[in-house]
């Protein structure tokens, strides 16, 4: 079974074709990638109605570069899987209406899938892929959130960010370093020059006996060391930099360690943007191979969003039998749609 998947959902086009044969795991036969990332840059952020045109011109240009990079043809795909949320509604609306027109000029099924599922079940992606169940930790520039799952389709919430996600703590922090967008990955390439004890930054919720998550007092605390800096910041900001993401990564760490403590599992699966984060994987890694935990990760390039995950978790629903594909080429999308909310 030959599974197309497209992903739309915020600001990278990705297409992907992934084969699923047997009982084995589906394995990804292409992908390709467009970061809309320099067209937004200079708004500092998405603009969403941007982001959908965009959108609309890049999907089948990728699905063409996909196609022959696989050796295949269009005729040849089984399934045609896209982002269905969540998301930007209009960015959404583009990815569902291509793969509904491709589904029906093909004559073959469709099948919407929810966006943080295929960040979730991404690591089966990669050659040490993790077995269920485990402990998730999905880190990405909208949400923050440690799942038990149990199998495909079977996510337990176990705590979430009450305000700001992890990667939206990196991104304001980085602008306020004036780091531009998205700054995540700026942030953290800075922090590697800078000294991490240097500013006394908040650790949010970090003793708060749960395993929710708070970032927006950090951003605050960012701000108000920028003021407090005013002409200086700019020989400070590797300092601060580095202050931030150790205040970022250790409540990360020491949340996953905790819901792995409560939970008595032994796996921990890592997705989303932010899991790309260097000195989180170190951390994380370290503690936890001190409990005897095994980490794993989604491939590097596939830590952000990208149209494999997609055609993944489209396959490993159909195969796990929990989602049909279908031909009535109806869509809809879900901008808002809580991934413990999907229906087994
Ligand atoms: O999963 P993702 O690509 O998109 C969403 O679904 O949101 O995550 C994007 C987020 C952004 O906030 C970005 O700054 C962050 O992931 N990110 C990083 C790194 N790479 C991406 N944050 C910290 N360190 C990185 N290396
Ligand atoms: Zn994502």
């Amino acid at each position: 079974m030959w599974v197309l998947g497209i992903e739309s959902s915020c600001d990278e086009t990705g297409v992907a074709l992934v084969r699923a044969e047997g009982p084995g795991l589906p394995g990804l036969a292409a992908h390709a990638l467009y970061s809309q990332v320099s067209m937004h840059a200079a708004y500092g952020g998405v603009v969403p109605e941007l982001a959908s045109r965009d959108h609309i011109r890049r999907i089948l240009p990728l699905t063409g570069e996909v196609m022959a990079r696989a050796g295949c043809t269009l005729t040849q795909v089984d399934v045609v899987a896209y982002t269905r949320g969540p998301g930007l509604a209009g960015a959404l609306l583009v990815g569902a209406g291509v793969a509904c027109a491709l589904g029906a000029a093909l004559g073959k099924p469709v099948i919407g899938v929810h966006h943080l599922e295929g960040h979730l079940l991404s690591p089966f992606l990669s050659d040490d892929a993790p077995e269920f169940p485990f402990v998730a930790l999905l880190v990405s520039g909208g949400h923050t959130q440690l799942m038990r799952v149990e199998g495909v389709g079977r996510y337990a919430l176990l705590g979430e960010t009450i305000d700001d996600a992890a990667g939206e703590a990196f991104d304001k922090s980085a602008k306020l370093l004036g780091l531009g967008y998205p700054g995540g990955p700026a942030l953290s390439r800075l922090a590697q020059d800078g000294d991490a004890q240097a500013f006394k930054l908040p650790r949010p919720l970090l003793h708060s006996g749960d395993l929710d998550f708070s970032f927006a007092g950090l951003k605050t605390a960012v701000l108000t060391q920028c003021k407090k800096l005013g002409d200086t910041l700019p020989d400070r900001r590797a300092d601060l930099a580095a202050s931030t993401e150790a205040a970022i990564v250790e409540v990360l760490v020491k949340k996953s360690v905790a819901a792995l403590d409560s939970t008595g599992l032994t796996r921990l699966v890592v997705a989303g943007g932010v899991g790309a984060n260097r000195s989180l994987r170190a951390q994380l890694n370290a503690a936890c191979a001190r409990r005897g935990v095994r980490v794993h990760y989604p491939q590097l390039e596939l830590c952000t969003d990208n149209g494999a995950m997609i055609a993944m978790a489209a396959a490993m629903r159909l195969q796990s039998g929990v989602q049909q594909a279908h031909t009535d080429y109806a869509f809809d999308v879900r901008p808002r749609w809580p991934l413990h909310a999907l229906a087994s």
